[in-house]
């Protein structure tokens, strides 16, 4: 008879660097290819409409019992799932905690588990270390924008926060648009985005400055890339935009309705910041909850307000699909926001694993050898 046997591979953050998780071009890739997916429809991510960010533990203001966390600057557990159709055909989720605390334990912001399923019987084949695939998939999404939405010839980045995120978010702008030579940082930590232009400059190649301001950096941008983490969110003037630049959103900024309604808005998935919306408006707090989360949320705040019209928004998929326009012009300024979608971290957490599979790499754990009830 044949082994009712469940095995699962457990795959190391060690093991992923030598699987090439760094491999950012093979990323970009597998990260565009998603793209059309979504474009084509061949997806599912959860809820009743299909296309939920995740599920998160909104905590409370104050602790309701001793031990009860409470909210803080990006302090969520938030459970991602997914189908992806395609040639990988697989479900899975991400499954992460966040704390930007973390840094003074010396943790990463973020600590974050990727799983792979089976779609048909469930059986989840890979349970991996997740913060360099979530990492390295994040940024390869401002890399896809770049390379559908940048103009021509851009030449300098404005990076906007100094921490993991915007390393890959550099990496991959700097893949996709290889006419970046230079790049601007700004972190509300001086020190901290000293450090990050010193190690950017010299794993990148190019010019890396700190600038003393957030306008300093935003001012020469062609792309400029968005992450912070932290109490505050940097304040970005509509006016500092050049003409021509593609403003992407991993993390939110505070900028004013106009920055948006004078200027054109594309999404990763729209239909998920709508998600992102519903939360909000169905959270006691308000819209206010989903600000932990959502890069959107400024925007989601003025469209609540019924100071923007929303009906314009396309989404990358659309456009990598041909089904929609990107850039229409080379003065035209693009806000681009990307909310982070488990389909991502399914596509390239599987490019890993096959990879890992071939190498050899990875530990096998069993699930159960026979299943003692069935
Ligand atoms: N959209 C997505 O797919 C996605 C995925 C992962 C993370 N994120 C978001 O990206 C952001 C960054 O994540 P990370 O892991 O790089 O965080 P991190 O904590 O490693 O780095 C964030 C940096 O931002 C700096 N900072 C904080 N407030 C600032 C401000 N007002 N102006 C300038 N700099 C400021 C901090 O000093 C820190 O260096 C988070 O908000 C996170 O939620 C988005």
């Amino acid at each position: 008879m044949a082994s009712n046997s469940v095995k699962t591979l457990l795959l190391s953050e060690g093991d992923l660097l030598k699987a090439g998780v760094m491999d950012m071009p093979k990323c970009v890739d597998v990260i565009e290819d998603v793209f059309r997916l979504l474009g084509e429809g061949d997806y599912l991510m959860g809820g009743p409409l299909e296309n939920e960010h995740g599920q998160m533990i909104f905590f409370p203001k104050e602790p309701r019992f001793p031990g009860m966390p409470v909210t803080g600057p990006d302090r969520r557990f938030m459970a991602m799932i997914a189908y992806l159709g395609g040639k990988y055909n697989i479900c899975g989720e991400k499954w992460y905690g966040s704390n930007a605390e973390n840094h003074k334990k010396g943790l990463p912001r973020s600590v974050l588990t990727t799983i792979l399923n089976d779609a048909e019987t469930g059986i989840p084949f890979a349970i991996m270390s997740g913060n360099m695939i979530s990492a390295t998939r994040t940024g390869a999404v401002p890399g896809v924008a770049a390379k559908y939405l940048a103009r021509s010839g851009a030449r300098s980045v404005g990076v906007i926060g100094g921490g993991v995120i915007n390393k890959a978010c550099l990496l991959a702008i700097k893949t996709a648009a290889p006419s970046i030579s230079e790049a601007y940082i700004y972190d509300i930590s001086p020190e901290r985005g000293r450090e990050w232009a010193k190690d950017q400059s010299a794993a990148l190649g190019i010019r890396i400055e700190f600038a003393g301001s957030v306008e300093a950096a935003v001012r020469p941008a062609d792309i400029i890339t968005i992450a912070t983490s932290g109490a505050s969110f940097p304040r970005i003037e509509t006016e500092w935009l050049k003409p021509g630049c593609l403003v992407t959103f991993t993390g939110d900024a505070d900028l004013d309705v106009e920055a948006f309604s004078n200027n054109t808005v594309i999404a990763d998935n729209w239909k998920m910041h709508e998600a992102f919306l519903a939360d909000g408006m169905e959270h006691p707090d308000g819209i206010e909850a989903v600000s932990v989360v959502a890069p959107s949320y400024h925007l989601l705040e003025y469209i609540a307000a019924g100071k923007y019209d929303p009906s314009g928004i396309a989404s990358l998929g659309d456009i990598v699909c041909g089904k929609k326009k990107g850039r229409r012009g080379d003065d035209e300024i693009i806000m681009f926001l990307t909310g982070g979608m488990p389909v991502h971290d399914l596509a390239w957490g599987k490019t890993l694993y096959d990879s890992a599979v071939q190498k050899k790499l990875g530990t096998e754990f069993v699930f159960f050898e026979e299943a003692h009830w069935k």
